[in-house]
């Protein structure tokens, strides 16, 4: 049995139109593996990385983590998997600017209400592993976007989830700071062994990752 196993997965969104996101999609991933979703834009990424992280209901189909089919958790359930299996990084790093560089990596910490010695501890090492503990009392809009997706690394690692999500994670990053922050969450993936799956369309990722998945129009 794989670590996620995806079967007769569908996400319809209604509304004015309808648009069917992912249809009839199969797939599964294995523990510590680093996999890549690729496909056009529209083509259902975005929607599939919700799905798999609890943000977004499936319309239908099964979602196996661990053997555990979050597709039924109820609302209750499904915040403890976000919280407890799941670090998230997107391409706008979705920071919060009134809290500090420190605050922001404490933030998952606390929600899982850590004590607070323990998360001194576990925010300042992820710093210093990142390379931003000069930034702690500073503020996200103060330093660069590389730092502020280093941050956001930080922020995905802070409760050791197995499961990291990226959505297109350099897509706002210079040349320069896309191959660093590569870097890093590879290392990192792999030093602490996290299933990691990013969307991208980044042909400098998709070279450097265990597998691709192509995603069209929903589908494999
Ligand atoms: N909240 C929503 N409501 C309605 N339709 C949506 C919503 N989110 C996405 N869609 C539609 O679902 C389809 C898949 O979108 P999705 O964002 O998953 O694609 P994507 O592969 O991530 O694209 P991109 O590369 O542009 O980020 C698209 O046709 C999109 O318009
Ligand atoms: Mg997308």
């Amino acid at each position: 049995m794989s670590y996620i196993e995806i079967e007769r997965l569908y996400k319809i969104y209604t509304g004015l139109v309808e648009t069917v996101a992912l249809e009839d999609f199969n797939e599964s991933f294995e523990k510590g593996e680093i996999v890549a979703i690729a496909g056009p834009s529209g083509s259902g990424k975005s929607s599939l990385l919700s799905c798999i992280g609890g943000v977004l209901r499936p319309t239908s189909g099964i979602i196996l983590v661990d053997s555990n089919n979050i597709a039924k958790l109820n609302d209750e359930e499904l915040v403890n998997y976000r919280r407890d299996q799941v670090g998230l990084i997107y391409q706008d790093f979705n920071l919060i600017n009134q809290f500090t560089i420190f605050e922001n990596v404490s933030l998952p910490l606390l929600i899982a209400e850590k004590p607070s010695s323990f998360i001194k501890e576990r925010v300042n090492e992820l710093l210093i592993s990142l390379e931003i503990a000069r930034y702690e009392k500073t503020f996200p809009s103060y330093i660069s976007g590389g730092e502020q997706q280093r941050v956001a690394i930080a922020v995905a690692l802070a409760n050791d989830p197995p499961l990291i999500l990226a959505d297109e994670p350099t897509g706002n990053l210079d040349l320069v700071s896309r191959e660093k922050i590569l870097d890093l969450l590879f290392n990192k993936s792999r030093e602490y062994k996290k299933t990691l799956i990013i969307a991208t369309h980044d042909p400098f990722i998709l070279e450097r990752v265990d597998r691709v998945i192509q995603l069209s129009k929903g589908k494999r």
